[in-house]
């Protein structure tokens, strides 16, 4: 089998890997990739960056296709990328995942249609209230119209709040009130009637924010909007995953009639002097910050095997409420943690490492379906 591995070429040796796990299942009855193993649970899924996408990523594309039943693009559909001038949009790797999506029977995330962060220049530069509600318009109407009826879900707005559970102040809020959740939600459903609408987030399990959350949402259902879920992000780290507020989370939001899902996860194993996913916020750099630039011990991945595995735990207890699991990236080397809030550190927060081979993470997952 090992001689027959090196002679082939690299994506061909992870399936024949995989075929070769397959086998395993056969004999043992046991899933062998993690959309099986949960798929009676909640859809696994993952971010996509370009080159995954178009498919030049042979590793990454046979891996993607092997777990994942679900994906998320990482960047391209963000107004900057997908809507760069007032006139003229970017549809070529949006068309792409979404067309990706249909040929594979993945189901697509669109992230995300209002963000604050990742906007166009010119969009930045209205100054008119009418102008910017235009823009508003325009760009939803466009997006979420052109996927209607081909893309599963969207994050409608991003990362709206602060910490303390307040409307984070942004050109949103300055320009239209914070009427404009509730008008995206509006515009939305309008233009893509049989997506599901999520309001996405980081900290949102904390409880000031998960509070804001709350009066978030209740605002739109109060205007007869449709909103169908909440996303928490995920973003976690080593050894203090807040386990008790992520639970209390997911049963708030469930009361209040939605689907949670987990949007963007990854346990990160690098220190850092803040919580949260806030892109704006960087970190000096540090060499005594990098410290595994040259591999990490066993003794923290097992850790990391360890805090995944009571997260699925948590998030099997809670499968009636959870929809999707999606990991922000496919393996540890794509993972934007390797550059924020520190560039060009060696981070390990995800499942597969950089030769895609599963970590103790993965199998800790898998074990619990056995
Ligand atoms: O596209 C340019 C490329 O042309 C240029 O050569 C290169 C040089 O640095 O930069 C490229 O843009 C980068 C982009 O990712 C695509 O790789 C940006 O600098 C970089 O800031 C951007 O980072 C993304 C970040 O959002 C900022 O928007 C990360 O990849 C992406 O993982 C991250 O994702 C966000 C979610 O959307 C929302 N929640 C938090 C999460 C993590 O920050």
């Amino acid at each position: 089998m090992k001689k027959f591995i090196l002679k082939i070429t690299a994506a061909g040796a992870i399936l024949a890997s995989f075929a070769y796990c397959s086998n395993t299942k056969q004999i043992t009855g046991f899933a062998t990739s993690l959309k099986d193993a949960y798929k009676n649970d909640f859809l696994i899924g993952t971010a996509l960056n370009t080159q995954q996408i178009e498919e030049k990523d042979l590793k990454a594309d046979a891996l993607i296709k092997q777990q994942f039943n679900a994906v998320t693009p990482e960047n391209i559909m963000k107004a900057e990328i997908i809507h760069p001038q007032w006139d003229k949009y970017n549809f070529d790797l949006a068309d792409k995942i979404v067309a990706y999506g249909t040929k594979n029977n993945i189901k697509v995330n669109g992230h995300t249609l209002i963000w604050h962060s990742q906007l166009p220049a010119f969009a930045r530069r209205i100054k008119d209230v009418d102008s910017f509600k235009t823009f508003f318009t325009d760009h939803i109407n466009t997006v979420a119209g052109r996927y209607s009826g081909k893309i599963f879900s969207w994050d409608v707005v991003n990362e709206a709040l602060n910490e303390d559970g307040t409307m984070r102040k942004s050109i949103f809020l300055d320009k239209m009130g914070d009427g404009f959740v509730t008008e995206a939600f509006r515009l939305t459903e309008k233009a893509s009637p049989g997506t599901e609408l999520y309001y996405n987030d980081y900290n949102n399990e904390q409880p000031k924010k998960r509070e804001g959350c709350i009066a978030l949402v209740k605002k739109v259902q109060a205007a007869g909007v449709r909103i169908d879920g909440v996303g928490i992000q995920g973003h976690w780290h080593l050894g203090r995953v807040p386990f008790k507020d992520i639970e209390e989370s997911i049963l708030a939001y469930h009361a209040l009639g939605l689907k949670v899902m987990i949007t963007e996860l990854d346990i990160e194993m690098l220190p850092r002097n803040f919580q949260g996913a806030d892109v704006n916020q960087r970190q000096a750099s540090n060499p005594a910050l990098n410290p595994y630039a040259n591999g990490i011990p066993d003794s923290l991945l097992q850790q990391q095997a360890t805090d995944y595995a009571n997260l699925f735990k948590l998030f099997l207890k809670h499968k009636d409420k959870i929809t999707r699991v999606t990991f922000w990236g496919v393996n540890d080397g794509q993972s934007w943690l390797n550059g924020w809030p520190i560039p060009g550190r060696t981070n390990y927060p995800l499942l597969f490492d950089r030769a895609f081979n599963p970590k103790p993470a993965y199998h800790a997952v898998m074990a619990l379906k056995k």
